[in-house]
């Protein structure tokens, strides 16, 4: 099963792509989550992104288009992938039609997470992450069970992303209007696309996406 969530930044993409990754077994495929790494690593492609990142814009196309053919390429999208922060924008919406044609494989769907850009303030300025384990959290939507404590791992020590500041979410909502949102009348054509509502409790939205999988969910024409 080959997948896209759509949605503006803390619509919660990660979050239901774990999910996802955990009940099918396919790959998530986090273009921020392998930006961070680059950036972490400081590669090349980590020193041209972390200045683009934390203004809260696009990384350059190519850079991104030639991360992402390199990791569907690998053993463990075999049986599917999950892709969470890609396409962003129309070239790279087209440059994946002609990966998925050259590599045999179709798009099962594409689902756009709906919600209010006043509720994505909150979201991401409450998220952290277990700097051990990755597991994720959040102040008042999602705490940890004992105070400090990953619920996971026991970790004690705990994360912010540098771009989850209100300055910079303003710019990444901005550019998720500008150049990502043109991308849904791409995959409309295609019939492939969905809409489910992100404002909605995590738990019910993982049933909303569930019964698209299953066909029961509504279209977007
Ligand atoms: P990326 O890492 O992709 O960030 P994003 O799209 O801004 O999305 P987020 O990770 O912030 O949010 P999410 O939708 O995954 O929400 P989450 O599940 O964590 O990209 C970062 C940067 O990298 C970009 O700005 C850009 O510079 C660059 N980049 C990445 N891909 C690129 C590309 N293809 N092209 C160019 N540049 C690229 O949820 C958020 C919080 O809300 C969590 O704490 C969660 O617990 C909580 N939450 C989730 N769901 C719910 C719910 N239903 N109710 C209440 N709380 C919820």
């Amino acid at each position: 099963m080959n997948l896209i969530l759509l949605g503006p930044p803390g619509a919660g993409k990660g979050t239901q792509a774990k999910r996802l990754q955990d009940r099918f077994g396919i790959a998530q495929i986090s273009t921020g989550d392998m930006l961070r790494a680059e950036v972490a690593a400081a590669s090349a492609v980590g020193r041209e992104a972390k200045a683009v990142m934390e203004a809260g814009h696009l990384v350059s196309d190519d850079i991104i288009i030639r991360m992402l053919e390199a990791r569907i390429g690998r053993p463990d999208c075999a049986k599917g992938f999950i892709l969470d922060g890609f396409p962003r924008t129309v070239p790279q919406a087209v440059a994946l039609d002609g990966l998925l044609a050259r590599m045999g494989l179709r798009l099962d769907a594409v689902i756009e997470l709906a919600v209010d850009d006043a509720a994505l303030v909150e979201r991401i300025a409450g998220r952290f992450t277990c700097a051990a384990c990755g597991a994720g959290y959040h102040d008042r939507f999602k705490p940890t069970k004992l105070a400090d404590t990953c619920d996971v791992c026991g970790g004690h020590a705990f994360t912010r992303r540098a771009d989850d500041n209100r300055a910079t979410v303003t710019a990444r909502l901005a550019a998720y209007h500008r150049q990502t949102a043109p991308i849904l009348p791409h995959y409309a054509a295609q019939g492939v696309l969905h809409q489910v509502d992100g404002m909605a409790p995590m738990d019910a939205v993982a049933t909303a996406i569930q019964a698209v999988l299953d066909g029961h969910g509504q279209g977007c024409a």
